[in-house]
């Protein structure tokens, strides 16, 4: 509903003095009133805790053995971290795990909500209160109010009266999220230099490229103009199943072949890492690491299908569209003797996201 207001007419906005605007400060103004009547408060009714202290006492005690609980869950996890390790190779070990951790985990941020909202419900007081709108600061009284209300509050609640809940809530927050320091350390490999792993695929000087998932090798002549392949490295999938999907996510290759001079370089070295028209670039977009695979022949545009970014296949993978930073890294490769496709080296950058120490 909205009215017009004029001339000495009293409207419903006020001035910062407190006093009510007419329609000839306001010019012609129109004030809108409520679309809908306030429906008001249903009855009250009281709780059974608010009538029986037995059934309060229970329920303070039942809130207490949630935050406890939850407390036992955080140490479930760290147990399930150190005797249900990752092995090597092993899809059920890490499937115990993840699923033991999730458990764990899951079940101790369950019993904190779970505590939270009985303590909430059953055991807080259960006072009804109007609040008034007013402006965002308020005044001293107001401040002094809230002051008063967050004592009130913390008597109603009994947070400091009732130490075995708020101690057991304390600790429940403290402990749950303890397990992530083990889980944080344990992406991290013990024996390694994660920034030497971060750099470095499975690709080394000689391996032959082959299909992915068959593993065939790929003869040069088998490739035609236009065409693109999803390629892995020779001898992956001879590695134990968890070592080579590990690989897998950092040596995934996509090989197009177009016209030798559709490709433009810009710098000399790279006109030696195709092979008639045969490029090799990494998958792994450098934006957040999605495979980039959706080909498009007639642009030689590359286009990555979770944030949109494009590379120039022609232009050595450059972004010309989207939110990667930098294009993706070239694969060297050659023919050998036999005609097959081959890696000259290792990529000579990390593949995927940028990352820390990339400059390093
Ligand atoms: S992951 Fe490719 S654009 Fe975001």
């Amino acid at each position: 509903m909205a009215k017009i207001v004029k001339g000495s007419e009293k409207s419903d906005l006020v001035a910062t003095s407190g006093e009510r605007l007419t329609g000839k400060e306001l010019g012609t103004a129109v004030v809108t009133t409520d679309a809908f009547p306030n429906p008001g408060l249903p009855p009250h009714r009281q709780r059974v805790t608010d009538t029986n202290p037995q059934r309060l006492a229970r329920a303070a005690r039942i809130v207490a053995w949630l935050f406890y609980l939850s407390i036992a869950g955080s140490i479930f996890t760290i147990f399930a971290y150190m005797f249900f390790p990752i092995e090597d190779g092993s899809t059920t070990s890490i499937r115990l795990s993840t699923l033991y951790i999730g458990l764990g985990s899951a079940f101790a941020l369950l019993a904190i909500g779970i505590a939270a909202v009985h303590w909430g419900k059953a055991v807080m007081a259960d006072k009804e209160g109007v609040d008034e709108r007013h402006p965002v600061r308020g005044t001293d009284e107001t401040r002094a109010r809230a002051v008063e209300i967050f004592k009130e509050a913390d008597e109603e609640s009994g947070f400091s009266r009732r130490t075995l809940i708020r101690n057991g809530m304390i600790g429940a927050f403290i402990a749950f999220p303890l397990p992530a320091i083990a889980l944080f350390r344990g992406l991290a490999p013990m024996d390694e230099d994660p920034n030497n792993l971060m750099k470095h695929t499975f690709w080394k000087k000689g391996l032959r490229l082959t299909h992915d998932p068959t593993g065939v090798p790929i003869k040069a002549s088998d490739l035609t103009i236009g065409s693109s392949v999803h390629v892995i490295p020779e001898g992956l999938l001879d590695l134990p199943e968890a070592q080579m999907l590990d690989q897998k996510a950092k040596a995934a290759v996509l090989v197009v072949r177009l016209k030798p001079e559709d490709l433009h370089w810009t710098s000399e070295q790279r006109k030696n890492w195709s092979y008639d028209g045969i490029v090799a670039y990494s998958k792994i977009c450098t934006h957040v690491g999605c495979p980039v695979a959706l080909y498009e022949q007639q642009t030689h545009h590359l286009l990555c299908p979770c944030h949109q970014s494009q590379f120039d296949i022609s232009n050595e993978c450059a972004v010309i569209f989207g939110p990667a930073a930098r294009p993706l890294p070239q694969l060297p490769i050659a023919v050998d003797a036999e005609g097959y496709l081959v890696a000259l080296s290792d990529f000579d950058q990390p593949v995927g996201p940028s990352f820390w120490e990339r400059e390093k």
